[in-house]
């Protein structure tokens, strides 16, 4: 066993605890999945699923001695103190937030995992040099407040907490208060300064597409992530009569905004497939069967992991869209931007040493989904590990990964950040 995979470490991570802890969680938001076996997860920022999954998590943290803490945008922090107290923590973690219909594993395995390996360190008695921390950050996903990664952004120093307090929910509901109410309900004291403080980063996710899986791969070794940009559309015409106004006279915005997305699916017709263009939310006002549709809002994702496509091509979208809209106009926000990123080779090499010391076979891949650690690479050296999931399936209930599967990648998880964090 080389020194970085202490045996006694390795063997106290216990795969029964970490499967059981991802069942615990997933009862908070649990939605029906196309099998009783494939049930899956609803549990969006700031809602009450993910108040209780966040008290769930300070209670265990809790009984294990460790420290809790938040910062001002409710990211949740548990550490496992060091020999010098001094040195800038090491730190691992996620998020707890889901997609409205998604599954088990996106984001919470990340959490689950990095305090097994805080428990296992305890079990095995070992001292590290520098602490070891777990976050929950906020909202990644995105789907109730939008952008995504709010929490990791701000530890970042990219936006403050305040630049996102007006933001709203489809109901209304701003971030400020939800924030507020969820702060006040997770019992862990508001210590933490914003932008944070790290001494490196590494994150387990599951690879939420299909290369691991169909290379019979166990271990993705993560080198960066793709760029992304995200915008808001509002597209306005005016409400008629449908009976009686004749097409010819209407400024219909369901119209204006079928002509809209077909303009831009031509646009964005990628014969390699690298592109990654998706509406995913469209909704339509005022929503009545016999009234011509006076507004359409709808929402852009595209990402690509070349900057100067991705720029040409997100460029190109507000001018694609005034072109196809007539007789409706329409406005277009940009809500989202991220430059494709390439994780500190230093980090990368070590999960890919940890992975071959545990004879794990692997691939050395970019991400294709957007993750908390692309931000908080801006502050300290940073790296992902992957682990397949069931087809590449996610943001979807039957998102599934196996047992086996979630320890190999908390195996990989603590042999690096202990060579990171140092032992005594
Ligand atoms: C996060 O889930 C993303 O959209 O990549
Ligand atoms: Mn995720
Ligand atoms: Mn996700």
């Amino acid at each position: 066993m080389s020194a970085a995979l202490p045996a006694t470490l390795l063997a106290s991570i216990n795969q029964d605890r970490l499967w059981q802890r991802h069942a615990d969680m997933a009862a908070h938001g649990a939605i029906p999945g196309p099998r009783p076996d494939r049930a899956g997860v609803n549990r969006a920022c700031f809602t009450a699923e993910d108040i209780a999954a966040r008290q769930m998590l300070v209670g265990w943290a809790t009984a294990r001695g460790f420290e809790v803490s938040q910062d001002a945008i409710a990211n949740l922090y548990i550490r496992r103190r060091g020999t010098e107290s001094s040195r800038a923590p090491i730190v691992t973690g996620s998020h707890m937030d889901t997609q409205p219909r998604g599954g088990r594993f996106d984001g919470i395995y990340g959490v689950l995992a990095g305090f097994e390996v805080l428990e296992a360190l305890e079990d095995a008695g070992i001292a590290t040099v520098a602490p070891v921390e777990v976050v929950a950050w906020t909202n990644e996903e995105g789907g109730r407040f939008a952008p995504g990664t709010m929490g990791s952004m701000v530890f970042a120093g990219q936006k403050s907490v305040e630049a996102f307090a007006e933001v709203r929910d489809t109901s209304g509901v701003r971030f400020a208060d939800a924030l507020a109410a969820t702060l006040a309900a997770t019992p862990a004291p508001i210590t933490r300064p914003l932008p944070g403080v790290v001494g490196g980063y590494v994150e387990a996710h599951i690879e939420q597409g299909p290369r691991l899986e169909a290379a019979g791969a166990r271990i993705g070794v993560v080198t960066g992530i793709q760029g992304m940009r995200w915008f808001e559309v509002d597209i306005t015409g005016e409400t008629a009569h449908a009976g009686t106004c004749p097409v010819g006279q209407r400024r219909d915005a369901l119209r204006s905004a079928h002509a809209v997305v077909s303009a831009l699916y031509d646009v964005t017709r990628d014969p390699e497939d690298t592109l990654r263009f998706t509406i995913g939310r469209f909704l339509v006002d005022p929503g009545s069967p016999n009234t011509v549709p006076n507004r359409v809002h709808f929402t852009i994702d595209m990402r690509h992991p070349d900057k100067a496509t991705l720029d040409r091509l997100a460029d190109a979208i507000p001018a694609t869209i005034t072109a196809a809209v007539a007789p409706c106009t329409a406005t277009v926000r940009v809500t989202n931007a991220s430059a494709p990123m390439v994780f500190d080779q230093q980090v990368v090499d070590r999960v890919e040493a940890a992975t071959k010391a545990l004879g794990l076979p692997y691939l050395v891949m970019p991400s294709g989904a957007g993750h908390d650690a692309g931000y908080v690479a801006r502050l300290a050296p940073a790296g992902m590990i992957f682990i397949p999931c069931e087809r590449g399936v996610s943001h979807n209930e039957a998102e599934f990964a196996t047992p086996q599967d979630l320890t190999n990648g908390t195996r990989v998880l603590a042999a690096t950040l202990l060579a990171m964090a140092g032992v005594v």
